[in-house]
């Protein structure tokens, strides 16, 4: 058995990943401020957790909740792209000095491994596609611009201090416990959620944007893997399922999973927003040995049963 911590662990991807560490008997440590995630996410494993409420920026918490610890999965950050561009100086506190005190303290405590969540935004819109990890980053946000120093910290960290570290770039992430609520949602929760209440949702711009939506079992079993990846130190590989649709796409899907006739409002595209998102996998799977367990239609009807049975 390990000793993993999962900062952000009470958020969506990090509540997921906290659920398959304990299913797999592994010691789990969660440290969470709670300012976007919720105690709701872990209730079912609590009782088998260590749960810290703290705030990434506080090295003394960071350094209480890494007491121990063999793995770091750090997942905390605020995850929004408006948001950013409402209080870009809160998001790049959080973001860059949180993940630097993650970092210094991982050094300090002398963890095994740190593993980043980092975000596809860093490529922005590039001129051609899939987005592959040589590519210049060209960040449209202050979100993707953080997201990207936090990369470049562990790279750093890695060799100067000789802290194992990789990065992997999430691409457009849903599933089960995905917040549908905050006025920073993401878009396949906001549909779902609002297909089986019945109400329109809006799409930004003309829907004919596209990504490469990636369900979170992939996400989870890529954070185990490149814990575990003796080979890398201070890389950074694309995490996705190396396909795209478009967002009218997956909103005529989800329509005719859900049985709805509502159509979308379409409304100005929204600044910061990249055109098009499709990521080549093949340097996670020669690196960390990723591959997709769970494609895209399959995790759509998983996400929309969740939101079914949560509903009921
Ligand atoms: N969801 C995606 O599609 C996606 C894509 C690319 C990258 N990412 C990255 O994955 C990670 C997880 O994202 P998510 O979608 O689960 O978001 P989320 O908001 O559900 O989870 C983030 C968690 O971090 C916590 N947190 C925020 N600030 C904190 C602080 N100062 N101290 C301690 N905890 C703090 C929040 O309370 C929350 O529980 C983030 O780093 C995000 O940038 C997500």
């Amino acid at each position: 058995m390990s000793r993993y911590l999962v900062t952000g662990g009470a958020g969506f991807i990090g509540s997921n990943i906290a659920e398959a560490l304990v299913k797999r008997g592994e010691d789990v440590v969660i440290l969470d401020n709670l300012s976007t995630g919720h105690e709701g996410n872990i209730a079912s494993i609590m009782g088998d957790i260590t749960f810290i409420k703290g705030d990434i920026r506080d090295a003394a918490a960071v350094r209480r909740a890494l007491s121990g610890v063999d793995y770091v999965l750090h997942e905390a950050a605020l995850a929004s792209v408006p948001r950013s561009i409402e209080d870009p100086v809160l998001v790049t506190d959080v973001n860059v000095r949180g993940t630097l005190v993650v970092l210094e303290e991982s050094r300090r405590a002398g963890v095994k491994r740190l593993v980043y969540a980092a975000s596809s935004s860093a490529y922005g819109d590039t001129e051609t596609l899939p987005k592959i990890e040589s590519m210049a980053p060209r960040p449209l946000s202050p979100y993707a611009a953080s997201k990207l120093t936090g990369e470049y910290y562990c790279a750093v960290y890695s060799s100067v201090y000789n802290l194992p570290t990789i990065s992997l770039r999430y691409f457009n992430i849903f599933g089960p416990r995905q917040d549908p609520e905050s006025q920073y949602a993401a878009v396949i929760p906001i549909f779902v959620t609002h297909l089986l209440e019945g109400k329109r949702p809006t799409i930004y711009g003309d829907g004919e944007q596209s990504r490469d939506f990636t369900f979170v079992d992939n996400v989870v079993k890529a954070n185990v893997l490149a814990s575990r990846c003796e080979k890398a130190r201070g890389q950074t590989v694309n995490i996705a399922c190396g396909a795209h649709y478009t967002l009218n796409e997956v909103f005529a899907e989800m329509q005719r999973i859900i049985g709805s006739s509502i159509s979308p409002e379409y409304a100005a595209s929204r600044p910061g927003d990249v055109k098009h998102s499709h990521a080549d996998i093949s340097a996670a799977g020669s690196l960390v040995g990723y591959s997709v367990e769970v494609p895209f239609d399959e995790g759509l009807r998983r996400t929309i049963r969740w939101y079914r049975e949560v509903r009921a």
